[in-house]
C-alpha cells in the first residue's frame, strides 16, 4: 500500500514513495537519489536512467535527453531552434508535424514521440519504487498510483500527453501538479500549526526554483493549513545548463587559439566540452578557481590550468539578468514588496551556484533562505499530495488554491447574436465567453448559462489576445475543448436555455460534468393558501410533473404558475482534440510492452551467455588433465567434456555471438551434466573427509563424558559408564574404516559415506550416552535400554519437533497476510508528517 511522486526534470528526475512510515526518497540501482533523465538506443537495447548517462557521449545521436522540454512540440516550434544548439539525436515532424526523436534501434531508424520516450523514463522509475515497496521478496510490490510535476506554463495538450505517457507506461496518473507548488505543499504542511491562523496575517514566501533548463518563481501566501498562489512567473529557457553554455562558448574560442581545434565541427568533442564547463562551473561554486582539463579532444589534450570565477559570473550575466527578471515580475505580479517576503526559499541545482544567491539576495535585500531539501522537496511535495489523493492514505488537510497561466474562452454559434464575435481560428463560432480570467483562483465549478439552440457544440480556447498565449502557444493550438450536446428529451414547456457544468480541475484541464436544458412550463396549482406540499421540490426529471398534475386534479382554486425543470442534454467530448488519439495510445503501449520484454530478454541472454563463458573458464582447466577433477571424471566424460569446452568456446567468437537463451542454456547444461557431477564427487569426499574429523572430536567427547559421570549418582554405575564409553571409541574405529572404504572407492563414483551419515551416527552416539547419564532414579536400577527402542523414541523426538516448526510456519504466514485483508475495508493511514 504505497504511492508516489515523480518530479520530472530536464536533467534528473527524482522519486518519492508514501508509506505508512511517512514520505521517503527512493533510489535507483546505483543508489542514487536523482536519475537522469536519459534514454539512449543502442543496438537492440534501450538504456535507461543511470545506464543511458553512461553511453551519452559515445552515442549521443541515439541518445533522448532534455525531454521535458520536448514534451507536445511541433516541428515548427520557433522553441527548437533553441534547443538545436543541445539537442544531440535528430528530429523530425509526423504528418500532423508533432515531433519526434530519430534514432537508429535494432538496426533501423525508428522514431519515438517525446511522450513515447517519457513512458520508457517512467516505467524505469516505477522499477525503483516497487523495490523500495517491496518488503516481502517473495511478493513483488506493484505500485501504480502517482503524481507527477509538469511545469507551470504547460498547456492544456501537454498536461494531457503527460497522461498519456502514464497510460503507455501502464501507470496511472492521480493528477498533475505544478512544480513549486509541490515544493509549497512540502513547505506548508510541515509547518502546520507554526503557520498563522488566518489569510490576513499569513506570511508570503517566494519560492525560486532554477533549474538545468528552465526558472521558476511562484509568490505563495501560507497560512494554517492553506497555501495560496499569488502569482508565479518564469523563464522557460534558462537555467544552469546556459551558465554551462557560456562557458562552452568561451572555451571553444579559446581551444580554438590555443590549440588550432574547432570543437564545433565535432558531435562527440561538443558533448565532451560541454560537460568539461559543466563540471568546471560545479568546481567553480566551491572554489575561486579551478582548472579544465580535457584529454584527446580532437586528438589534443586540452589543459587550462586556472580559471577563476569572476570570468565565469561575467560570461554568465545574461543568464543573471533573466533570472533577476523572472523574480522582479514576481514581485509586481503578486504586488507584494520585497519587505513584506517572509522569505525566499530557493531549490533547484542553481541554489549551489554562489553567484545566483548572490543574484538573490541582491534582489530581496537579505539572504534567501535555504529550509527545503533543493533536490528532493518538489518529489517530496508530489508523493504528498499522491496521497492526499488516494482513498488509502489520511493526510492532514492542506488546501492549494492555484493561478491559472493562460485565461480561458468559451465559444459556440449562436442563432441571432446581439454582439457577435469573430473567431479567426473556429468559423462556426459567433458568440464567445470569458470562462477564467488570469486572476481566478481555482480548481473551481463553474455553472454557465447559454441560450438554447437543439444540439449544439461548445469549444473551450486559450485566450489568443492574451500576450502571454502569444507568447507560450503555438497558434492553431489554442483549442482545448470541444464537446457535442445532444437536444433534450420534449419539454413541457419552452426551453430558453441551457445550463452546462464545467470543472476546471487542479491539473489544469477541463471538463464538462453535465448538461441541462432549461425547461419553463406552467402549471396550474392550488392557491397558495390551501398547502404547499408540490414546492419546486424535484427539478431532477422531466416526468415528475406530470403526477403532480394529476394529484392537484380536484383542488378546487387554482391559479397558474411558472416552473422550472431540467432536461439531461447528452455530452461527448471529443477527446482526440488534444493529444494522442486513443488508438495510438493502445498501439504504443503494445509497443512499450514489447520493448520492454526485448530489454529484459536481452539481459537474461547476455547473462547466461555470460555463465557459459565463465564455465568454460573455470571448469576446463579443472577436468583436464593433472586438473584438481581430473581424478573424479570418467576418462571419456572428461574427454568429451574439453572436447565441449573448446567446441563452445570457438563456437561463442563465431556463430555463437549473437545466439539464444535457449542455445546458451543448452550448452551450460550440458557441461554442468559432467562438471558439476565430479565437483559433486570432489567436494563430497572433501565434506565426508572433515565431517570424520569433527566425528571423532565428539565421540572422544562423549566418552569422556560418561567416564567423568562415574560416581556422580548412584543409580548410574560405572560398569554402564564405561560400557557406553567404550561404545563411543569403537565408533572410531567405524569411522577409520569407513574412510578407509571411501578411499579405496574409484573417485570417479559416488562416494560411499558422506557427511550426512557421520553426523548420524554421532548424533545416535551422543544420545546412547545421554541415556545412560540421565537415566531416572528408579526405587531399583533398571536395565540399558534396547538400541531399537531408543531409535523409535528418537524419530518421535523429530517428528515432534517437525510438526512444531511447521505450526510456526503456518502462524508466521497467517501474520503475514493481515495486512493484505486490512485493506478491504479501506482504512486510511496516516501519514507521518512530523
Ligand atoms: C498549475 O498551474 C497552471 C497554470 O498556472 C494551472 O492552470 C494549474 O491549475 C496549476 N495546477 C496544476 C496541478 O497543474
Ligand atoms: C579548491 O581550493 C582548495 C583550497 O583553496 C584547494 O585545496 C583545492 O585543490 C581546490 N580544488 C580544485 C579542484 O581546484
Ligand atoms: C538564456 O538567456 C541568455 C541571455 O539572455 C540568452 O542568450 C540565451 O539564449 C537564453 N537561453 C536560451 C536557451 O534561450
Ligand atoms: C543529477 O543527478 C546526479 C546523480 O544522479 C548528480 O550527481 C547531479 O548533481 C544531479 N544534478 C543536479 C543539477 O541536480
Ligand atoms: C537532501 O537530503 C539528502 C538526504 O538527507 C541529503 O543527502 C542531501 O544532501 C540534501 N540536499 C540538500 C541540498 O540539502
Ligand atoms: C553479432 O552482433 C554484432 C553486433 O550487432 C555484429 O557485429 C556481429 O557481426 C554479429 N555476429 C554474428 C555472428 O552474427
Amino acid at each position: 500500500m504505497s504511492v508516489f511522486g515523480i518530479d520530472f526534470g530536464n536533467l534528473n528526475s527524482t522519486v518519492a514513495i508514501t508509506r505508512y512510515g511517512g514520505v521517503d526518497i527512493v533510489t535507483n540501482e546505483v543508489s542514487k537519489r536523482e536519475t537522469t533523465t536519459i534514454v539512449s538506443f543502442l543496438d537492440e537495447e534501450r538504456f535507461i536512467g543511470e545506464q543511458g548517462f553512461d553511453r551519452y557521449v559515445r552515442n549521443a545521436q541515439n541518445t533522448i535527453f532534455l525531454l521535458k522540454r520536448f514534451i507536445g512540440m511541433r516541428i515548427d516550434d520557433p522553441e527548437l531552434e533553441i534547443e538545436r544548439k543541445f539537442l544531440t539525436c535528430n528530429v523530425k515532424g509526423d504528418e500532423e508535424g508533432r515531433l519526434m526523436f530519430s534514432v537508429n534501434y535494432c538496426d533501423e531508424e525508428k522514431c519515438f514521440y517525446p511522450e513515447q520516450v517519457l513512458a520508457m523514463m517512467l516505467q524505469r522509475l516505477r522499477t525503483y519504487v516497487n523495490e523500495a515497496a517491496t518488503t516481502d521478496p517473495r511478493v513483488r510490490a506493484d505500485v501504480r498510483d502517482f503524481v507527477i510535476t509538469v511545469p507551470s506554463y504547460y498547456t492544456a495538450e501537454q498536461r494531457r500527453l503527460m497522461y498519456q505517457a502514464s497510460e503507455v507506461a501502464g501507470l496511472h496518473c492521480m493528477s498533475l501538479i505544478n512544480e513549486t507548488t509541490a515544493s509549497a505543499v512540502d513547505y506548508g504542511i510541515f509547518r502546520g500549526t507554526s503557520l498563522k491562523e488566518t489569510e490576513e496575517e499569513g506570511q508570503v514566501v517566494g519560492i525560486l526554483d532554477i533549474g538545468y533548463g528552465a526558472t521558476d518563481f511562484s509568490v505563495c501566501k501560507f497560512w494554517r493549513g492553506n497555501c495560496k498562489i499569488l502569482a508565479r512567473t518564469f523563464d522557460r529557457n534558462n537555467g544552469t545548463r546556459d551558465c554551462d553554455y557560456c562557458l562552452y562558448e568561451h572555451m571553444v574560442n579559446e581551444v580554438k587559439e590555443r590549440y588550432k581545434v574547432d570543437v564545433t565541427e565535432n558531435r562527440r568533442a561538443r558533448l565532451r566540452l560541454l560537460q568539461a564547463c559543466e563540471r568546471l562551473k560545479y568546481l567553480l561554486s566551491a572554489n575561486q578557481s579551478a582548472p579544465l582539463n580535457v584529454e584527446n579532444l580532437m586528438d589534443v589534450d586540452v589543459n587550462i590550468a586556472s580559471f577563476d570565477r569572476a570570468t565565469m559570473e561575467s560570461l554568465c550575466s545574461g543568464v543573471l539578468d533573466r533570472v533577476r527578471a523572472v523574480i522582479e515580475r514576481g514581485f509586481v505580479e503578486a504586488g507584494v514588496t520585497r519587505e513584506h517576503f517572509h522569505s525566499i526559499e530557493m531549490i533547484g541545482g542553481g541554489c549551489r551556484i554562489p553567484m545566483l544567491k548572490r543574484l538573490v539576495e541582491d534582489v530581496l535585500g537579505r539572504t534567501p533562505s535555504f529550509t527545503l531539501n533543493a533536490s528532493e522537496t518538489t518529489a517530496r511535495g508530489c508523493a504528498i499530495v499522491a496521497a492526499m489523493l488516494s482513498p488509502k492514505f489520511q493526510v492532514r488537510e492542506f488546501k492549494i488554491s492555484e493561478l491559472p497561466t493562460y485565461p480561458i474562452l468559451l465559444g459556440y454559434h449562436a442563432e441571432n447574436p446581439r454582439s457577435p464575435s469573430a473567431v479567426p481560428f473556429l468559423p462556426d463560432v459567433n458568440k464567445v465567453v470569458r470562462l477564467l480570467g488570469a486572476a481566478d483562483s481555482y480548481p473551481k465549478k463553474l455553472d454557465v448559462r447559454f441560450p438554447f439552440r437543439g444540439a449544439w457544440k461548445l469549444y473551450a480556447f486559450y485566450d489568443y489576445e492574451n500576450a502571454l498565449v502569444k507568447e507560450m502557444v503555438l497558434p492553431g493550438r489554442y483549442v482545448i475543448g470541444e464537446w457535442d450536446f445532444g437536444a433534450p428529451a420534449k419539454a413541457r414547456g419552452s426551453v430558453q436555455e441551457m445550463k452546462v457544468r464545467i470543472h476546471v480541475k487542479p491539473d489544469g484541464l477541463l471538463e464538462v460534468e453535465k448538461a441541462e436544458a432549461i425547461d419553463v412550463y406552467e402549471v396550474e396549482v392550488e392557491e397558495p393558501a390551501a398547502k404547499s406540499a408540490e414546492a419546486p421540490a424535484a427539478p431532477a426529471t422531466g416526468e415528475a410533473p406530470a403526477e403532480t398534475e394529476k394529484a392537484n386534479e380536484e383542488a378546487p382554486k387554482m391559479v397558474k404558475k411558472t416552473k422550472e425543470s431540467s432536461l439531461p442534454v447528452s455530452v461527448k467530448p471529443n477527446l482526440d482534440i488534444i493529444g494522442h488519439k486513443s488508438e495510438s495510445i493502445v498501439g504504443f503501449r503494445k509497443a512499450e510492452a514489447d520493448m520492454h520484454e526485448r530489454d529484459c530478454r536481452i539481459v537474461r541472454t547476455r547473462e547466461k551467455k555470460n555463465e557459459l563463458e565463465s564455465y568454460i573458464l573455470d571448469f576446463r582447466p579443472r577436468i583436464s588433465t593433472g586438473g584438481m577433477l581430473a581424478d573424479y571424471t570418467p576418462a571419456d566424460a572428461a574427454a568429451d567434456f574439453v572436447r565441449q569446452c573448446d567446441a563452445d568456446e570457438q563456437w561463442l567468437y563465431e556463430d555463437g555471438e549473437n545466439a539464444s537463451y535457449d542455445e546458451y542454456d543448452k550448452r551450460v547444461q550440458a557441461l554442468r551434466a559432467i562438471g558439476d557431477a565430479a565437483n559433486h564427487r570432489l567436494r563430497s569426499r572433501e565434506d565426508a573427509e572433515f565431517a570424520s574429523k569433527t566425528f571423532r572430536t565428539r565421540m572422544a567427547a562423549a566418552a569422556k563424558k560418561a567416564v567423568d559421570f562415574v560416581g556422580k549418582k548412584e543409580h548410574v554405575t560405572e560398569e554402564e559408564l564405561r560400557a557406553v564409553a567404550a561404545k563411543a571409541e569403537a565408533a572410531c574405529t567405524w569411522a577409520d574404516s569407513q574412510l578407509a572404504a571411501m578411499h579405496a572407492a574409484a573417485k570417479t563414483a559416488e562416494t560411499p559415506i558422506t557427511a550426512a551419515d557421520f553426523e548420524r551416527k554421532a548424533v545416535e552416539m551422543e544420545q546412547e550416552v545421554n541415556k545412560v547419564l540421565t537415566k531416572p532414579a528408579p526405587p531399583k536400577p533398571k536395565e540399558e535400554k534396547k538400541e531399537p527402542e531408543t531409535k523409535a523414541e528418537e524419530d518421535a523426538a523429530a517428528e515432534a519437533e517437525d510438526a512444531a516448526a511447521e505450526a510456526e510456519d503456518a502462524a508466521a504466514e497467517a501474520k503475514e497476510a493481515a495486512p493484505a485483508n486490512e485493506e478491504t475495508p479501506a482504512p486510511r493511514a496516516d501519514v507521518d508528517l512530523d
